[in-house]
């Protein structure tokens, strides 16, 4: 199941692996997680189909269990490929799978969901220069409902301020005016 969504995207979303739903559509986050998202994305100003949303595992693991690291390995060309080709303004990264994978390949140490999700980094990830945040996966924020508030925060607070970032530095640029570019956000 290799994700859907405009080769041109600004926002990427990255999961852990397809679940039995996704599986059998042959599409991203179409579950309960799924729907959980879509309401996210709407919280932060963003439709559904603007954006791309991929895995890290292009894979069903068999009852759904936790990846292995020499799964994650066999689907990061697949990966990488599709970071490069759309190469975002940032990558949200669903739960401490993606989170892990995609900071550590950026050079940046994992100390863990609680400490990490809502932050910004500004990275380099397979030769792109781009932003991950990390929060917590949305099935995640469905079984622990302590959660839900704050996956809720992140994608209305700082995940709506990014991408309102980026809207104005489009319109400003397309205006022939010095577009603002999201590092100035960030760093500002
Ligand atoms: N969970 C994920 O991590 N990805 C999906 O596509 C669906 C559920």
């Amino acid at each position: 199941m290799p994700g859907e969504g405009p080769c041109d995207a600004e926002i990427m979303f990255v999961g852990e692996a397809p679940g039995g739903k996704e599986d059998e559509t042959g599409r991203p986050f179409v579950g309960a997680a799924g729907q959980f998202l879509t309401e996210l994305l709407s919280m932060a100003g963003l439709r559904r189909e603007d954006v791309f949303i991929t895995n890290i595992l292009k894979c069903r693991p068999p009852n759904n269990r936790d990846p292995e690291p020499d799964e994650i390995e066999a689907c990061k060309p697949y990966l990488v490929r599709q970071i490069k080709l759309v190469s975002p303004k940032i990558i949200v990264a669903l739960g401490r799978y993606a989170g892990r994978t995609l900071l550590g390949d950026a050079g940046v140490k994992w100390s863990g969901m609680t400490r990490m999700h809502g932050k910004v980094f500004s990275v380099e990830l397979y030769g792109v220069k781009l932003n991950i945040m990390p929060t917590y996966h949305p099935a995640a924020a469905l079984y622990y409902p302590r959660l839900k508030p704050v996956i809720i925060k992140d994608f209305k607070e700082i995940l709506k301020g990014i991408v309102e970032e980026i809207k104005r530095g489009k319109e400003s640029t397309s205006r022939g005016k010095k577009g603002h570019t999201i590092l100035d956000f960030l760093s500002g």
